[in-house]
């Protein structure tokens, strides 16, 4: 299958994450033209007046709640309208959300799984139908490592991101062999605005780092990145942990 390595029409939901910056910022020079989406008009404005002096030929934005589930299927239309059909979709946002408030209230633990999960399957959704088959496309979604195993600490959101790798997975199946390619994008700790109220340690890598990890994968036609690279053995070692020693561990 070829793989557009010089996307020409980039769309960013999440627009604002500090990664899908890092992304696009290397995009950029190739030429592209950027749809830019999310929640912070002036933020977005600033991030395409970037993209632009980058080399993007284009860089427009638009202002939604990408988890405003009832919105999806004629914001998509209206996005794809604008941009014309997108040949490589970036989806970066989420949030980490309050593991102790999601136990507490069920609104914020709905919250918490139709930002990260219901509501970034349903753009996929939404993006695909009616798409012409012989459009090529790349869809990256950015994952993360709390989807690879269920802990006490954060198994909202790490169950959002768990069935947003079961449905990629899913999706990559039923698309191999055209010209869909589906990358999942799996970042342990990465020092953005989410992580600010964590105490950052050895194991944190830089919104960049993540940036050019990602382009190295599209380039290289991965189907799931881990980034860095050493959350792959890490990921393994957790995901095989017998229960016995599993659950004994604070994590
Ligand atoms: N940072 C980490 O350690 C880490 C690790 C693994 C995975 N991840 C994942 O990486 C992705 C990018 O996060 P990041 O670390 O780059 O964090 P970030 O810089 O805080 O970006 C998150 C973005 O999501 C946007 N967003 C959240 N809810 C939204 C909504 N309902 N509608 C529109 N936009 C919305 C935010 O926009 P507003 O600020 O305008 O709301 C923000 O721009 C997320 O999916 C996150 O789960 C992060």
């Amino acid at each position: 299958m070829s793989t557009p390595t010089t996307p020409s029409r980039i769309l960013v939901l999440g627009a604002g994450s500090a990664m899908a910056q890092a992304y696009a910022r290397r995009r950029a020079a190739t030429g592209a033209a950027f749809l830019l989406v999310g929640q912070n008009a002036a933020r977005l404005t600033a991030i395409a007046d970037d993209l632009r002096a980058g080399g993007a030929r284009a860089a427009d934005i638009a202002t939604l709640d990408l988890a405003d589930l009832a919105g999806i299927e004629a914001g998509a239309s209206e996005l794809r309208r604008r941009l014309g059909e997108p040949d490589e979709v970036l989806i970066a946002y989420g949030g980490l959300g309050d593991q102790a408030a999601s136990e507490r209230d069920l609104g914020a633990a709905r919250n918490a799984l139709e930002v990260n999960f219901v509501s970034v399957a349903l753009w996929i959704l939404a993006l695909l139908k009616d798409r012409p088959a012989a459009a090529p496309l790349t869809l990256i979604t950015i994952g993360s490592v709390a989807g690879d195993r269920g802990r006490a600490s954060n198994f909202v959101y790490g169950s959002a991101k768990g069935g947003l790798d079961r449905f990629l997975e899913g999706l990559a199946h039923a698309y191999a062999g055209t010209p869909v390619r589906v990358v999942t994008v799996k970042p342990g700790f990465v020092d953005t605005p989410m992580t600010d109220a964590i105490t950052k340690g050895p194991l944190f890598a830089s919104p960049d780092a993540v940036g050019a990890d990602i382009v190295r994968a599209v380039e290289k036609g991965r189907r799931t990145v881990y980034t860095p690279w050493f959350w792959r053995p890490i990921m393994t070692i957790i995901r095989h942990l017998p229960w016995v020693v599993f659950k004994r561990l604070k994590i």
